[in-house]
């Protein structure tokens, strides 16, 4: 089976991205070691502190965050890092051609119940000058390289950089990357959507009307039975989509005004939405491309539905409707 570095050579991938990617999915297998030693280490359980985004932070998200940022730190080609876990951008080496936007572990709140979670990153390149919150708002379309580490049954990297998405499992005896899927593929159609429904009545209409679609089956205008998955971890659900199809969406909601959607863009939605289109599916916040988003600030969140390209058109086209006139008798 083919490692990681002959993959990386074979795509004629830049020394300075190859040592990126090398930083990254290095610290990701100490991350995993750390992960699988949960309880018999201490490190389950919550902390006192919060994010800059008000969630409280586990301890594990602390320690992978400073593994992340200890590791990048010392790599020569890093300029800057943001992270979920940072309330700002963090300056790193003068000369670095990268910017590298992550999340130490997502689906943190899974780690208690031994269940699904992983570390997502994407990389930018670096802008001329001095390194603030600015240099980072770039559209995702300007990635170099995106990807995540899956830290489930088997430890897994998903990794685009602009060739498709190539999936590698961890070998755990000899601790390296194998190349077990060359070109990871979404299937067009699929019979199986992800999307917290214990939010349903805060959605927006069109979401409210294409979920109601679904459930009702067979005897619905889709004619097709759905089944749902939801693993509350977004790199779990997006493995998902990536392995077999499905539709995932954290849709905009009304449950909280001032915080109408969930997701980050910068370090969630951005990344995983190079790789869904890499895979031949779709990302649209409902009524853009989350890739063609031009970012206003690092903690950005955004509406997110990416999937199965024909069923991702399918929800946007319940987003044409103007669901404001009365409906006819
Ligand atoms: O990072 C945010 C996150 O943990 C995602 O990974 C996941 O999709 C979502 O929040 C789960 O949120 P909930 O199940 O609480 O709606
Ligand atoms: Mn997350």
């Amino acid at each position: 089976m083919q490692t990681l570095a002959q993959t990386l050579k074979q795509q004629a991938t830049s020394d300075s991205l190859t040592q990126l990617i090398f930083t990254l999915a290095e610290t990701s297998k100490a991350i995993s070691k750390a992960v699988r030693h949960g309880a018999l280490a201490g490190l389950l359980g919550a902390t006192e502190q919060e994010n800059v985004q008000g969630e409280t932070q586990k301890k594990l998200d602390i320690i992978t965050n400073d593994m992340l940022k200890g590791a990048l730190k010392g790599d020569n080609s890093v300029h800057g890092l943001a992270s979920e876990e940072e309330d700002d951008v963090v300056a790193v080496n003068q000369g670095g051609e990268y910017l590298v936007c992550f999340d130490p572990l997502d689906g943190s709140s899974n780690i208690d119940i031994n269940s699904l979670v992983g570390t997502i990153f994407s990389v930018l390149p670096a802008v001329e000058g001095e390194l603030t919150e600015q240099s980072f708002l770039q559209s995702g379309r300007n990635q170099v390289a995106a990807g995540y580490v899956l830290y489930g049954p088997s430890t897994m990297l998903a990794l685009t950089t602009g060739h498709g998405v190539q999936l590698y499992t961890l070998h755990p005896e000899t601790d390296e990357f194998l190349l077990t899927d060359a070109n990871m593929s979404i299937p067009k159609d699929t019979a199986e959507f992800a999307i917290n429904m214990s939010n349903q009545r805060f959605w927006e209409a069109p979401m409210q009307t294409y979920i109601a679609d679904l459930l009702l089956g067979k005897i619905g205008p889709r004619e097709k039975a759905f089944n749902m998955r939801w693993i509350a971890a977004m790199v779990g659900d997006v493995h998902r989509v990536l392995s077999r199809g499905g539709i995932f969406t954290y849709p905009t909601d009304n449950k909280n005004p001032l915080k109408p959607y969930k997701l980050r863009l910068m370090y969630e939605a951005n990344p995983m939405a190079l790789l869904v289109e890499q895979a031949g599916g779709k990302a649209s916040t409902g009524y853009e491309n989350i890739l063609d988003i031009d970012p206003q600030e690092i903690h950005q969140r955004v509406a997110v539905i990416l999937g199965s390209a024909n069923e991702v058109d399918t929800c946007l086209s319940y987003h044409d409707i103007d669901y404001s006139e009365e409906p006819s008798l």
